[in-house]
């Protein structure tokens, strides 16, 4: 072919913030989902969907028991663009948060955005209220990552304010302070229970914020994993009361419907409405739609609660036995979510968190049992620690068993690490944001 003449240069085209992104990594890439890896990295539910299936996991119109209502994914109809409102599954997500523990009100599903999962709901937020290149947001390190990264996406700078040990709560005076000093923070991010922390924040503490006497901007609390905490506690009907809180959920948790990608937003109706226009007219598939709203239906609900037993009894479990096996340092965080926040210690006895131990934990367990958890010892707060998805009690036994000799195996070997090498490892191992 003749050489092309062209002045095209990609580095001068694109933005700049998103040139500086890279490609979105994930343990999956080095560590496959195929049967053979016991995948504790990514707090799905290890379970599996909160659905009434059948024993080969087919959608049926005879559920277990012959109980469960059929999912009538309507194949025929896919040729037709989705529902671009999407009320009657508003509704049934509305009448699942509607406990009335924390208001007399009631939502409606005007208080209603819903999104490709709650990935979809933080970055219209940020593209709704946040000016590129002007504007900031919030975050309380150690947090999830998408926040910063959907940040980056929308060039909007970072305020940081860490989350205070012990117990990982929010620093009130602290935030309360950086809001005052900063009216371009519009955003302020909370993750209830957090990520990495699995700690519940206390309903105060977010009065507090909302309550701010100048800051005019929104309280966005993230509360992927609610289900996991004591019935109750998420306050996504508390938006009825205050014009200013967002509530994000999704079905990627508890529901076990991470593979559907729905996730949702509570909200004042004049909030909802910005969100609702500037989405793309159809985020929601049909078969989402329809899973989603097969699933927030009782009979299926109720699978969803056993499920989600189920992992609270691992839960406790690890709880009781993970402190048992030497090298495993403090239990850091809460307990109120499907993963655990434990330290890897330097020596079985005395040791010292250390994110070389941890770091080779993570890699031994990946890599030689085929048990994959998420190093996050370069997060704020969290030195040398390691994020354990809670698995079935399968996996959970397995995991017991594997860290044990895995801990034994690096204590043997310990002092015989290059510093550089182990850096690089560090930031490899840090760069997945789930
Ligand atoms: C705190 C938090 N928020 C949101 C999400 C994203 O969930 P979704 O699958 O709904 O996009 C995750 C996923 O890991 C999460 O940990």
């Amino acid at each position: 072919m003749a050489s092309r003449k062209s002045v095209f240069d990609l580095s001068k085209c694109a933005r700049p913030n998103i040139l500086a992104l890279e490609p979105y990594r994930c343990a999956r890439d080095d560590y496959k989902d195929d049967g053979t890896n016991i995948l504790l990295d990514a707090n799905e539910n290890a379970i599996g969907p909160g659905l009434a299936l059948n024993k080969d996991g087919k959608l049926t119109n005879n559920a277990p028991n012959g109980s469960g209502p059929a999912i009538d994914i309507d194949l025929l109809g896919l040729n037709r663009y989705p529902d671009p409102h999407q009320i009657d599954l508003k509704q049934a997500l509305c009448n699942l948060r509607n406990t009335h523990a924390h208001t007399s009100k009631t939502l409606t599903p005007d208080h209603l955005f819903v999104g490709v999962g709650s990935d979809e709901a933080i970055d219209a937020l940020l593209r709704a209220f946040c000016v590129p290149g002007k504007d900031k947001i919030l975050v309380c390190p150690p947090t999830y990552g998408m926040y910063s990264v959907s940040a980056q996406v929308n060039d909007v700078a970072l305020a940081k304010v860490p989350l205070q040990a012990p117990g990982f709560q929010l620093d009130i005076p602290a935030i309360k302070a950086a809001l005052s000093k900063d009216a371009s923070i519009k955003l302020a991010y909370f993750c209830s229970p957090g990520n990495p922390t699995g700690a519940l924040l206390k309903k105060e503490d977010v009065k507090q914020i909302l309550e701010h006497e100048s800051w005019n901007g929104i309280v966005v609390l993230d509360e992927a994993y609610i289900d996991f905490a004591p019935n109750g506690a998420s306050l996504a009907e508390w938006v009825t009361e205050w014009p200013n809180l967002v509530v994000m959920q999704t079905l990627s948790k508890a529901f076990g419907l991470a593979g559907i990608r729905l996730g949702a937003a509570f909200t004042d109706p004049a909030i909802a409405r910005i969100l609702n226009s500037l989405k793309a007219p159809y985020n929601i598939s049909n078969p989402t739609s329809q899973l989603a709203r097969a699933a927030l239906d009782p009979k299926h609900l109720e699978v969803m609660y056993k499920n989600r037993d189920l992992i609270v009894q691992q839960r406790e479990r690890m709880l009781k036995e993970l402190p048992k096996i030497p090298g495993v340092g403090r239990f850091l965080g809460g307990k109120e979510s499907n993963f655990l926040l434990y330290e890897m210690l330097d020596a079985p006895k005395g040791g010292k968190p250390s994110n070389e131990t941890a770091l080779a934990v993570y890699e031994r367990l990946a890599e030689d049992k085929g048990v994959v958890v998420r190093f996050r010892g370069k997060e704020y707060g969290c030195l040398g620690c390691l994020r354990i998805t809670v698995g079935s009690e399968k996996e959970v036994d397995r995991f017991l068993e594997e860290i044990k000799v895995v801990l034994e195996n690096i204590h043997v070997k310990a002092g015989t690490i290059n510093p550089k090498e182990e850096q690089r490892r560090e930031k490899e191992a840090s760069a997945v944001v789930a």
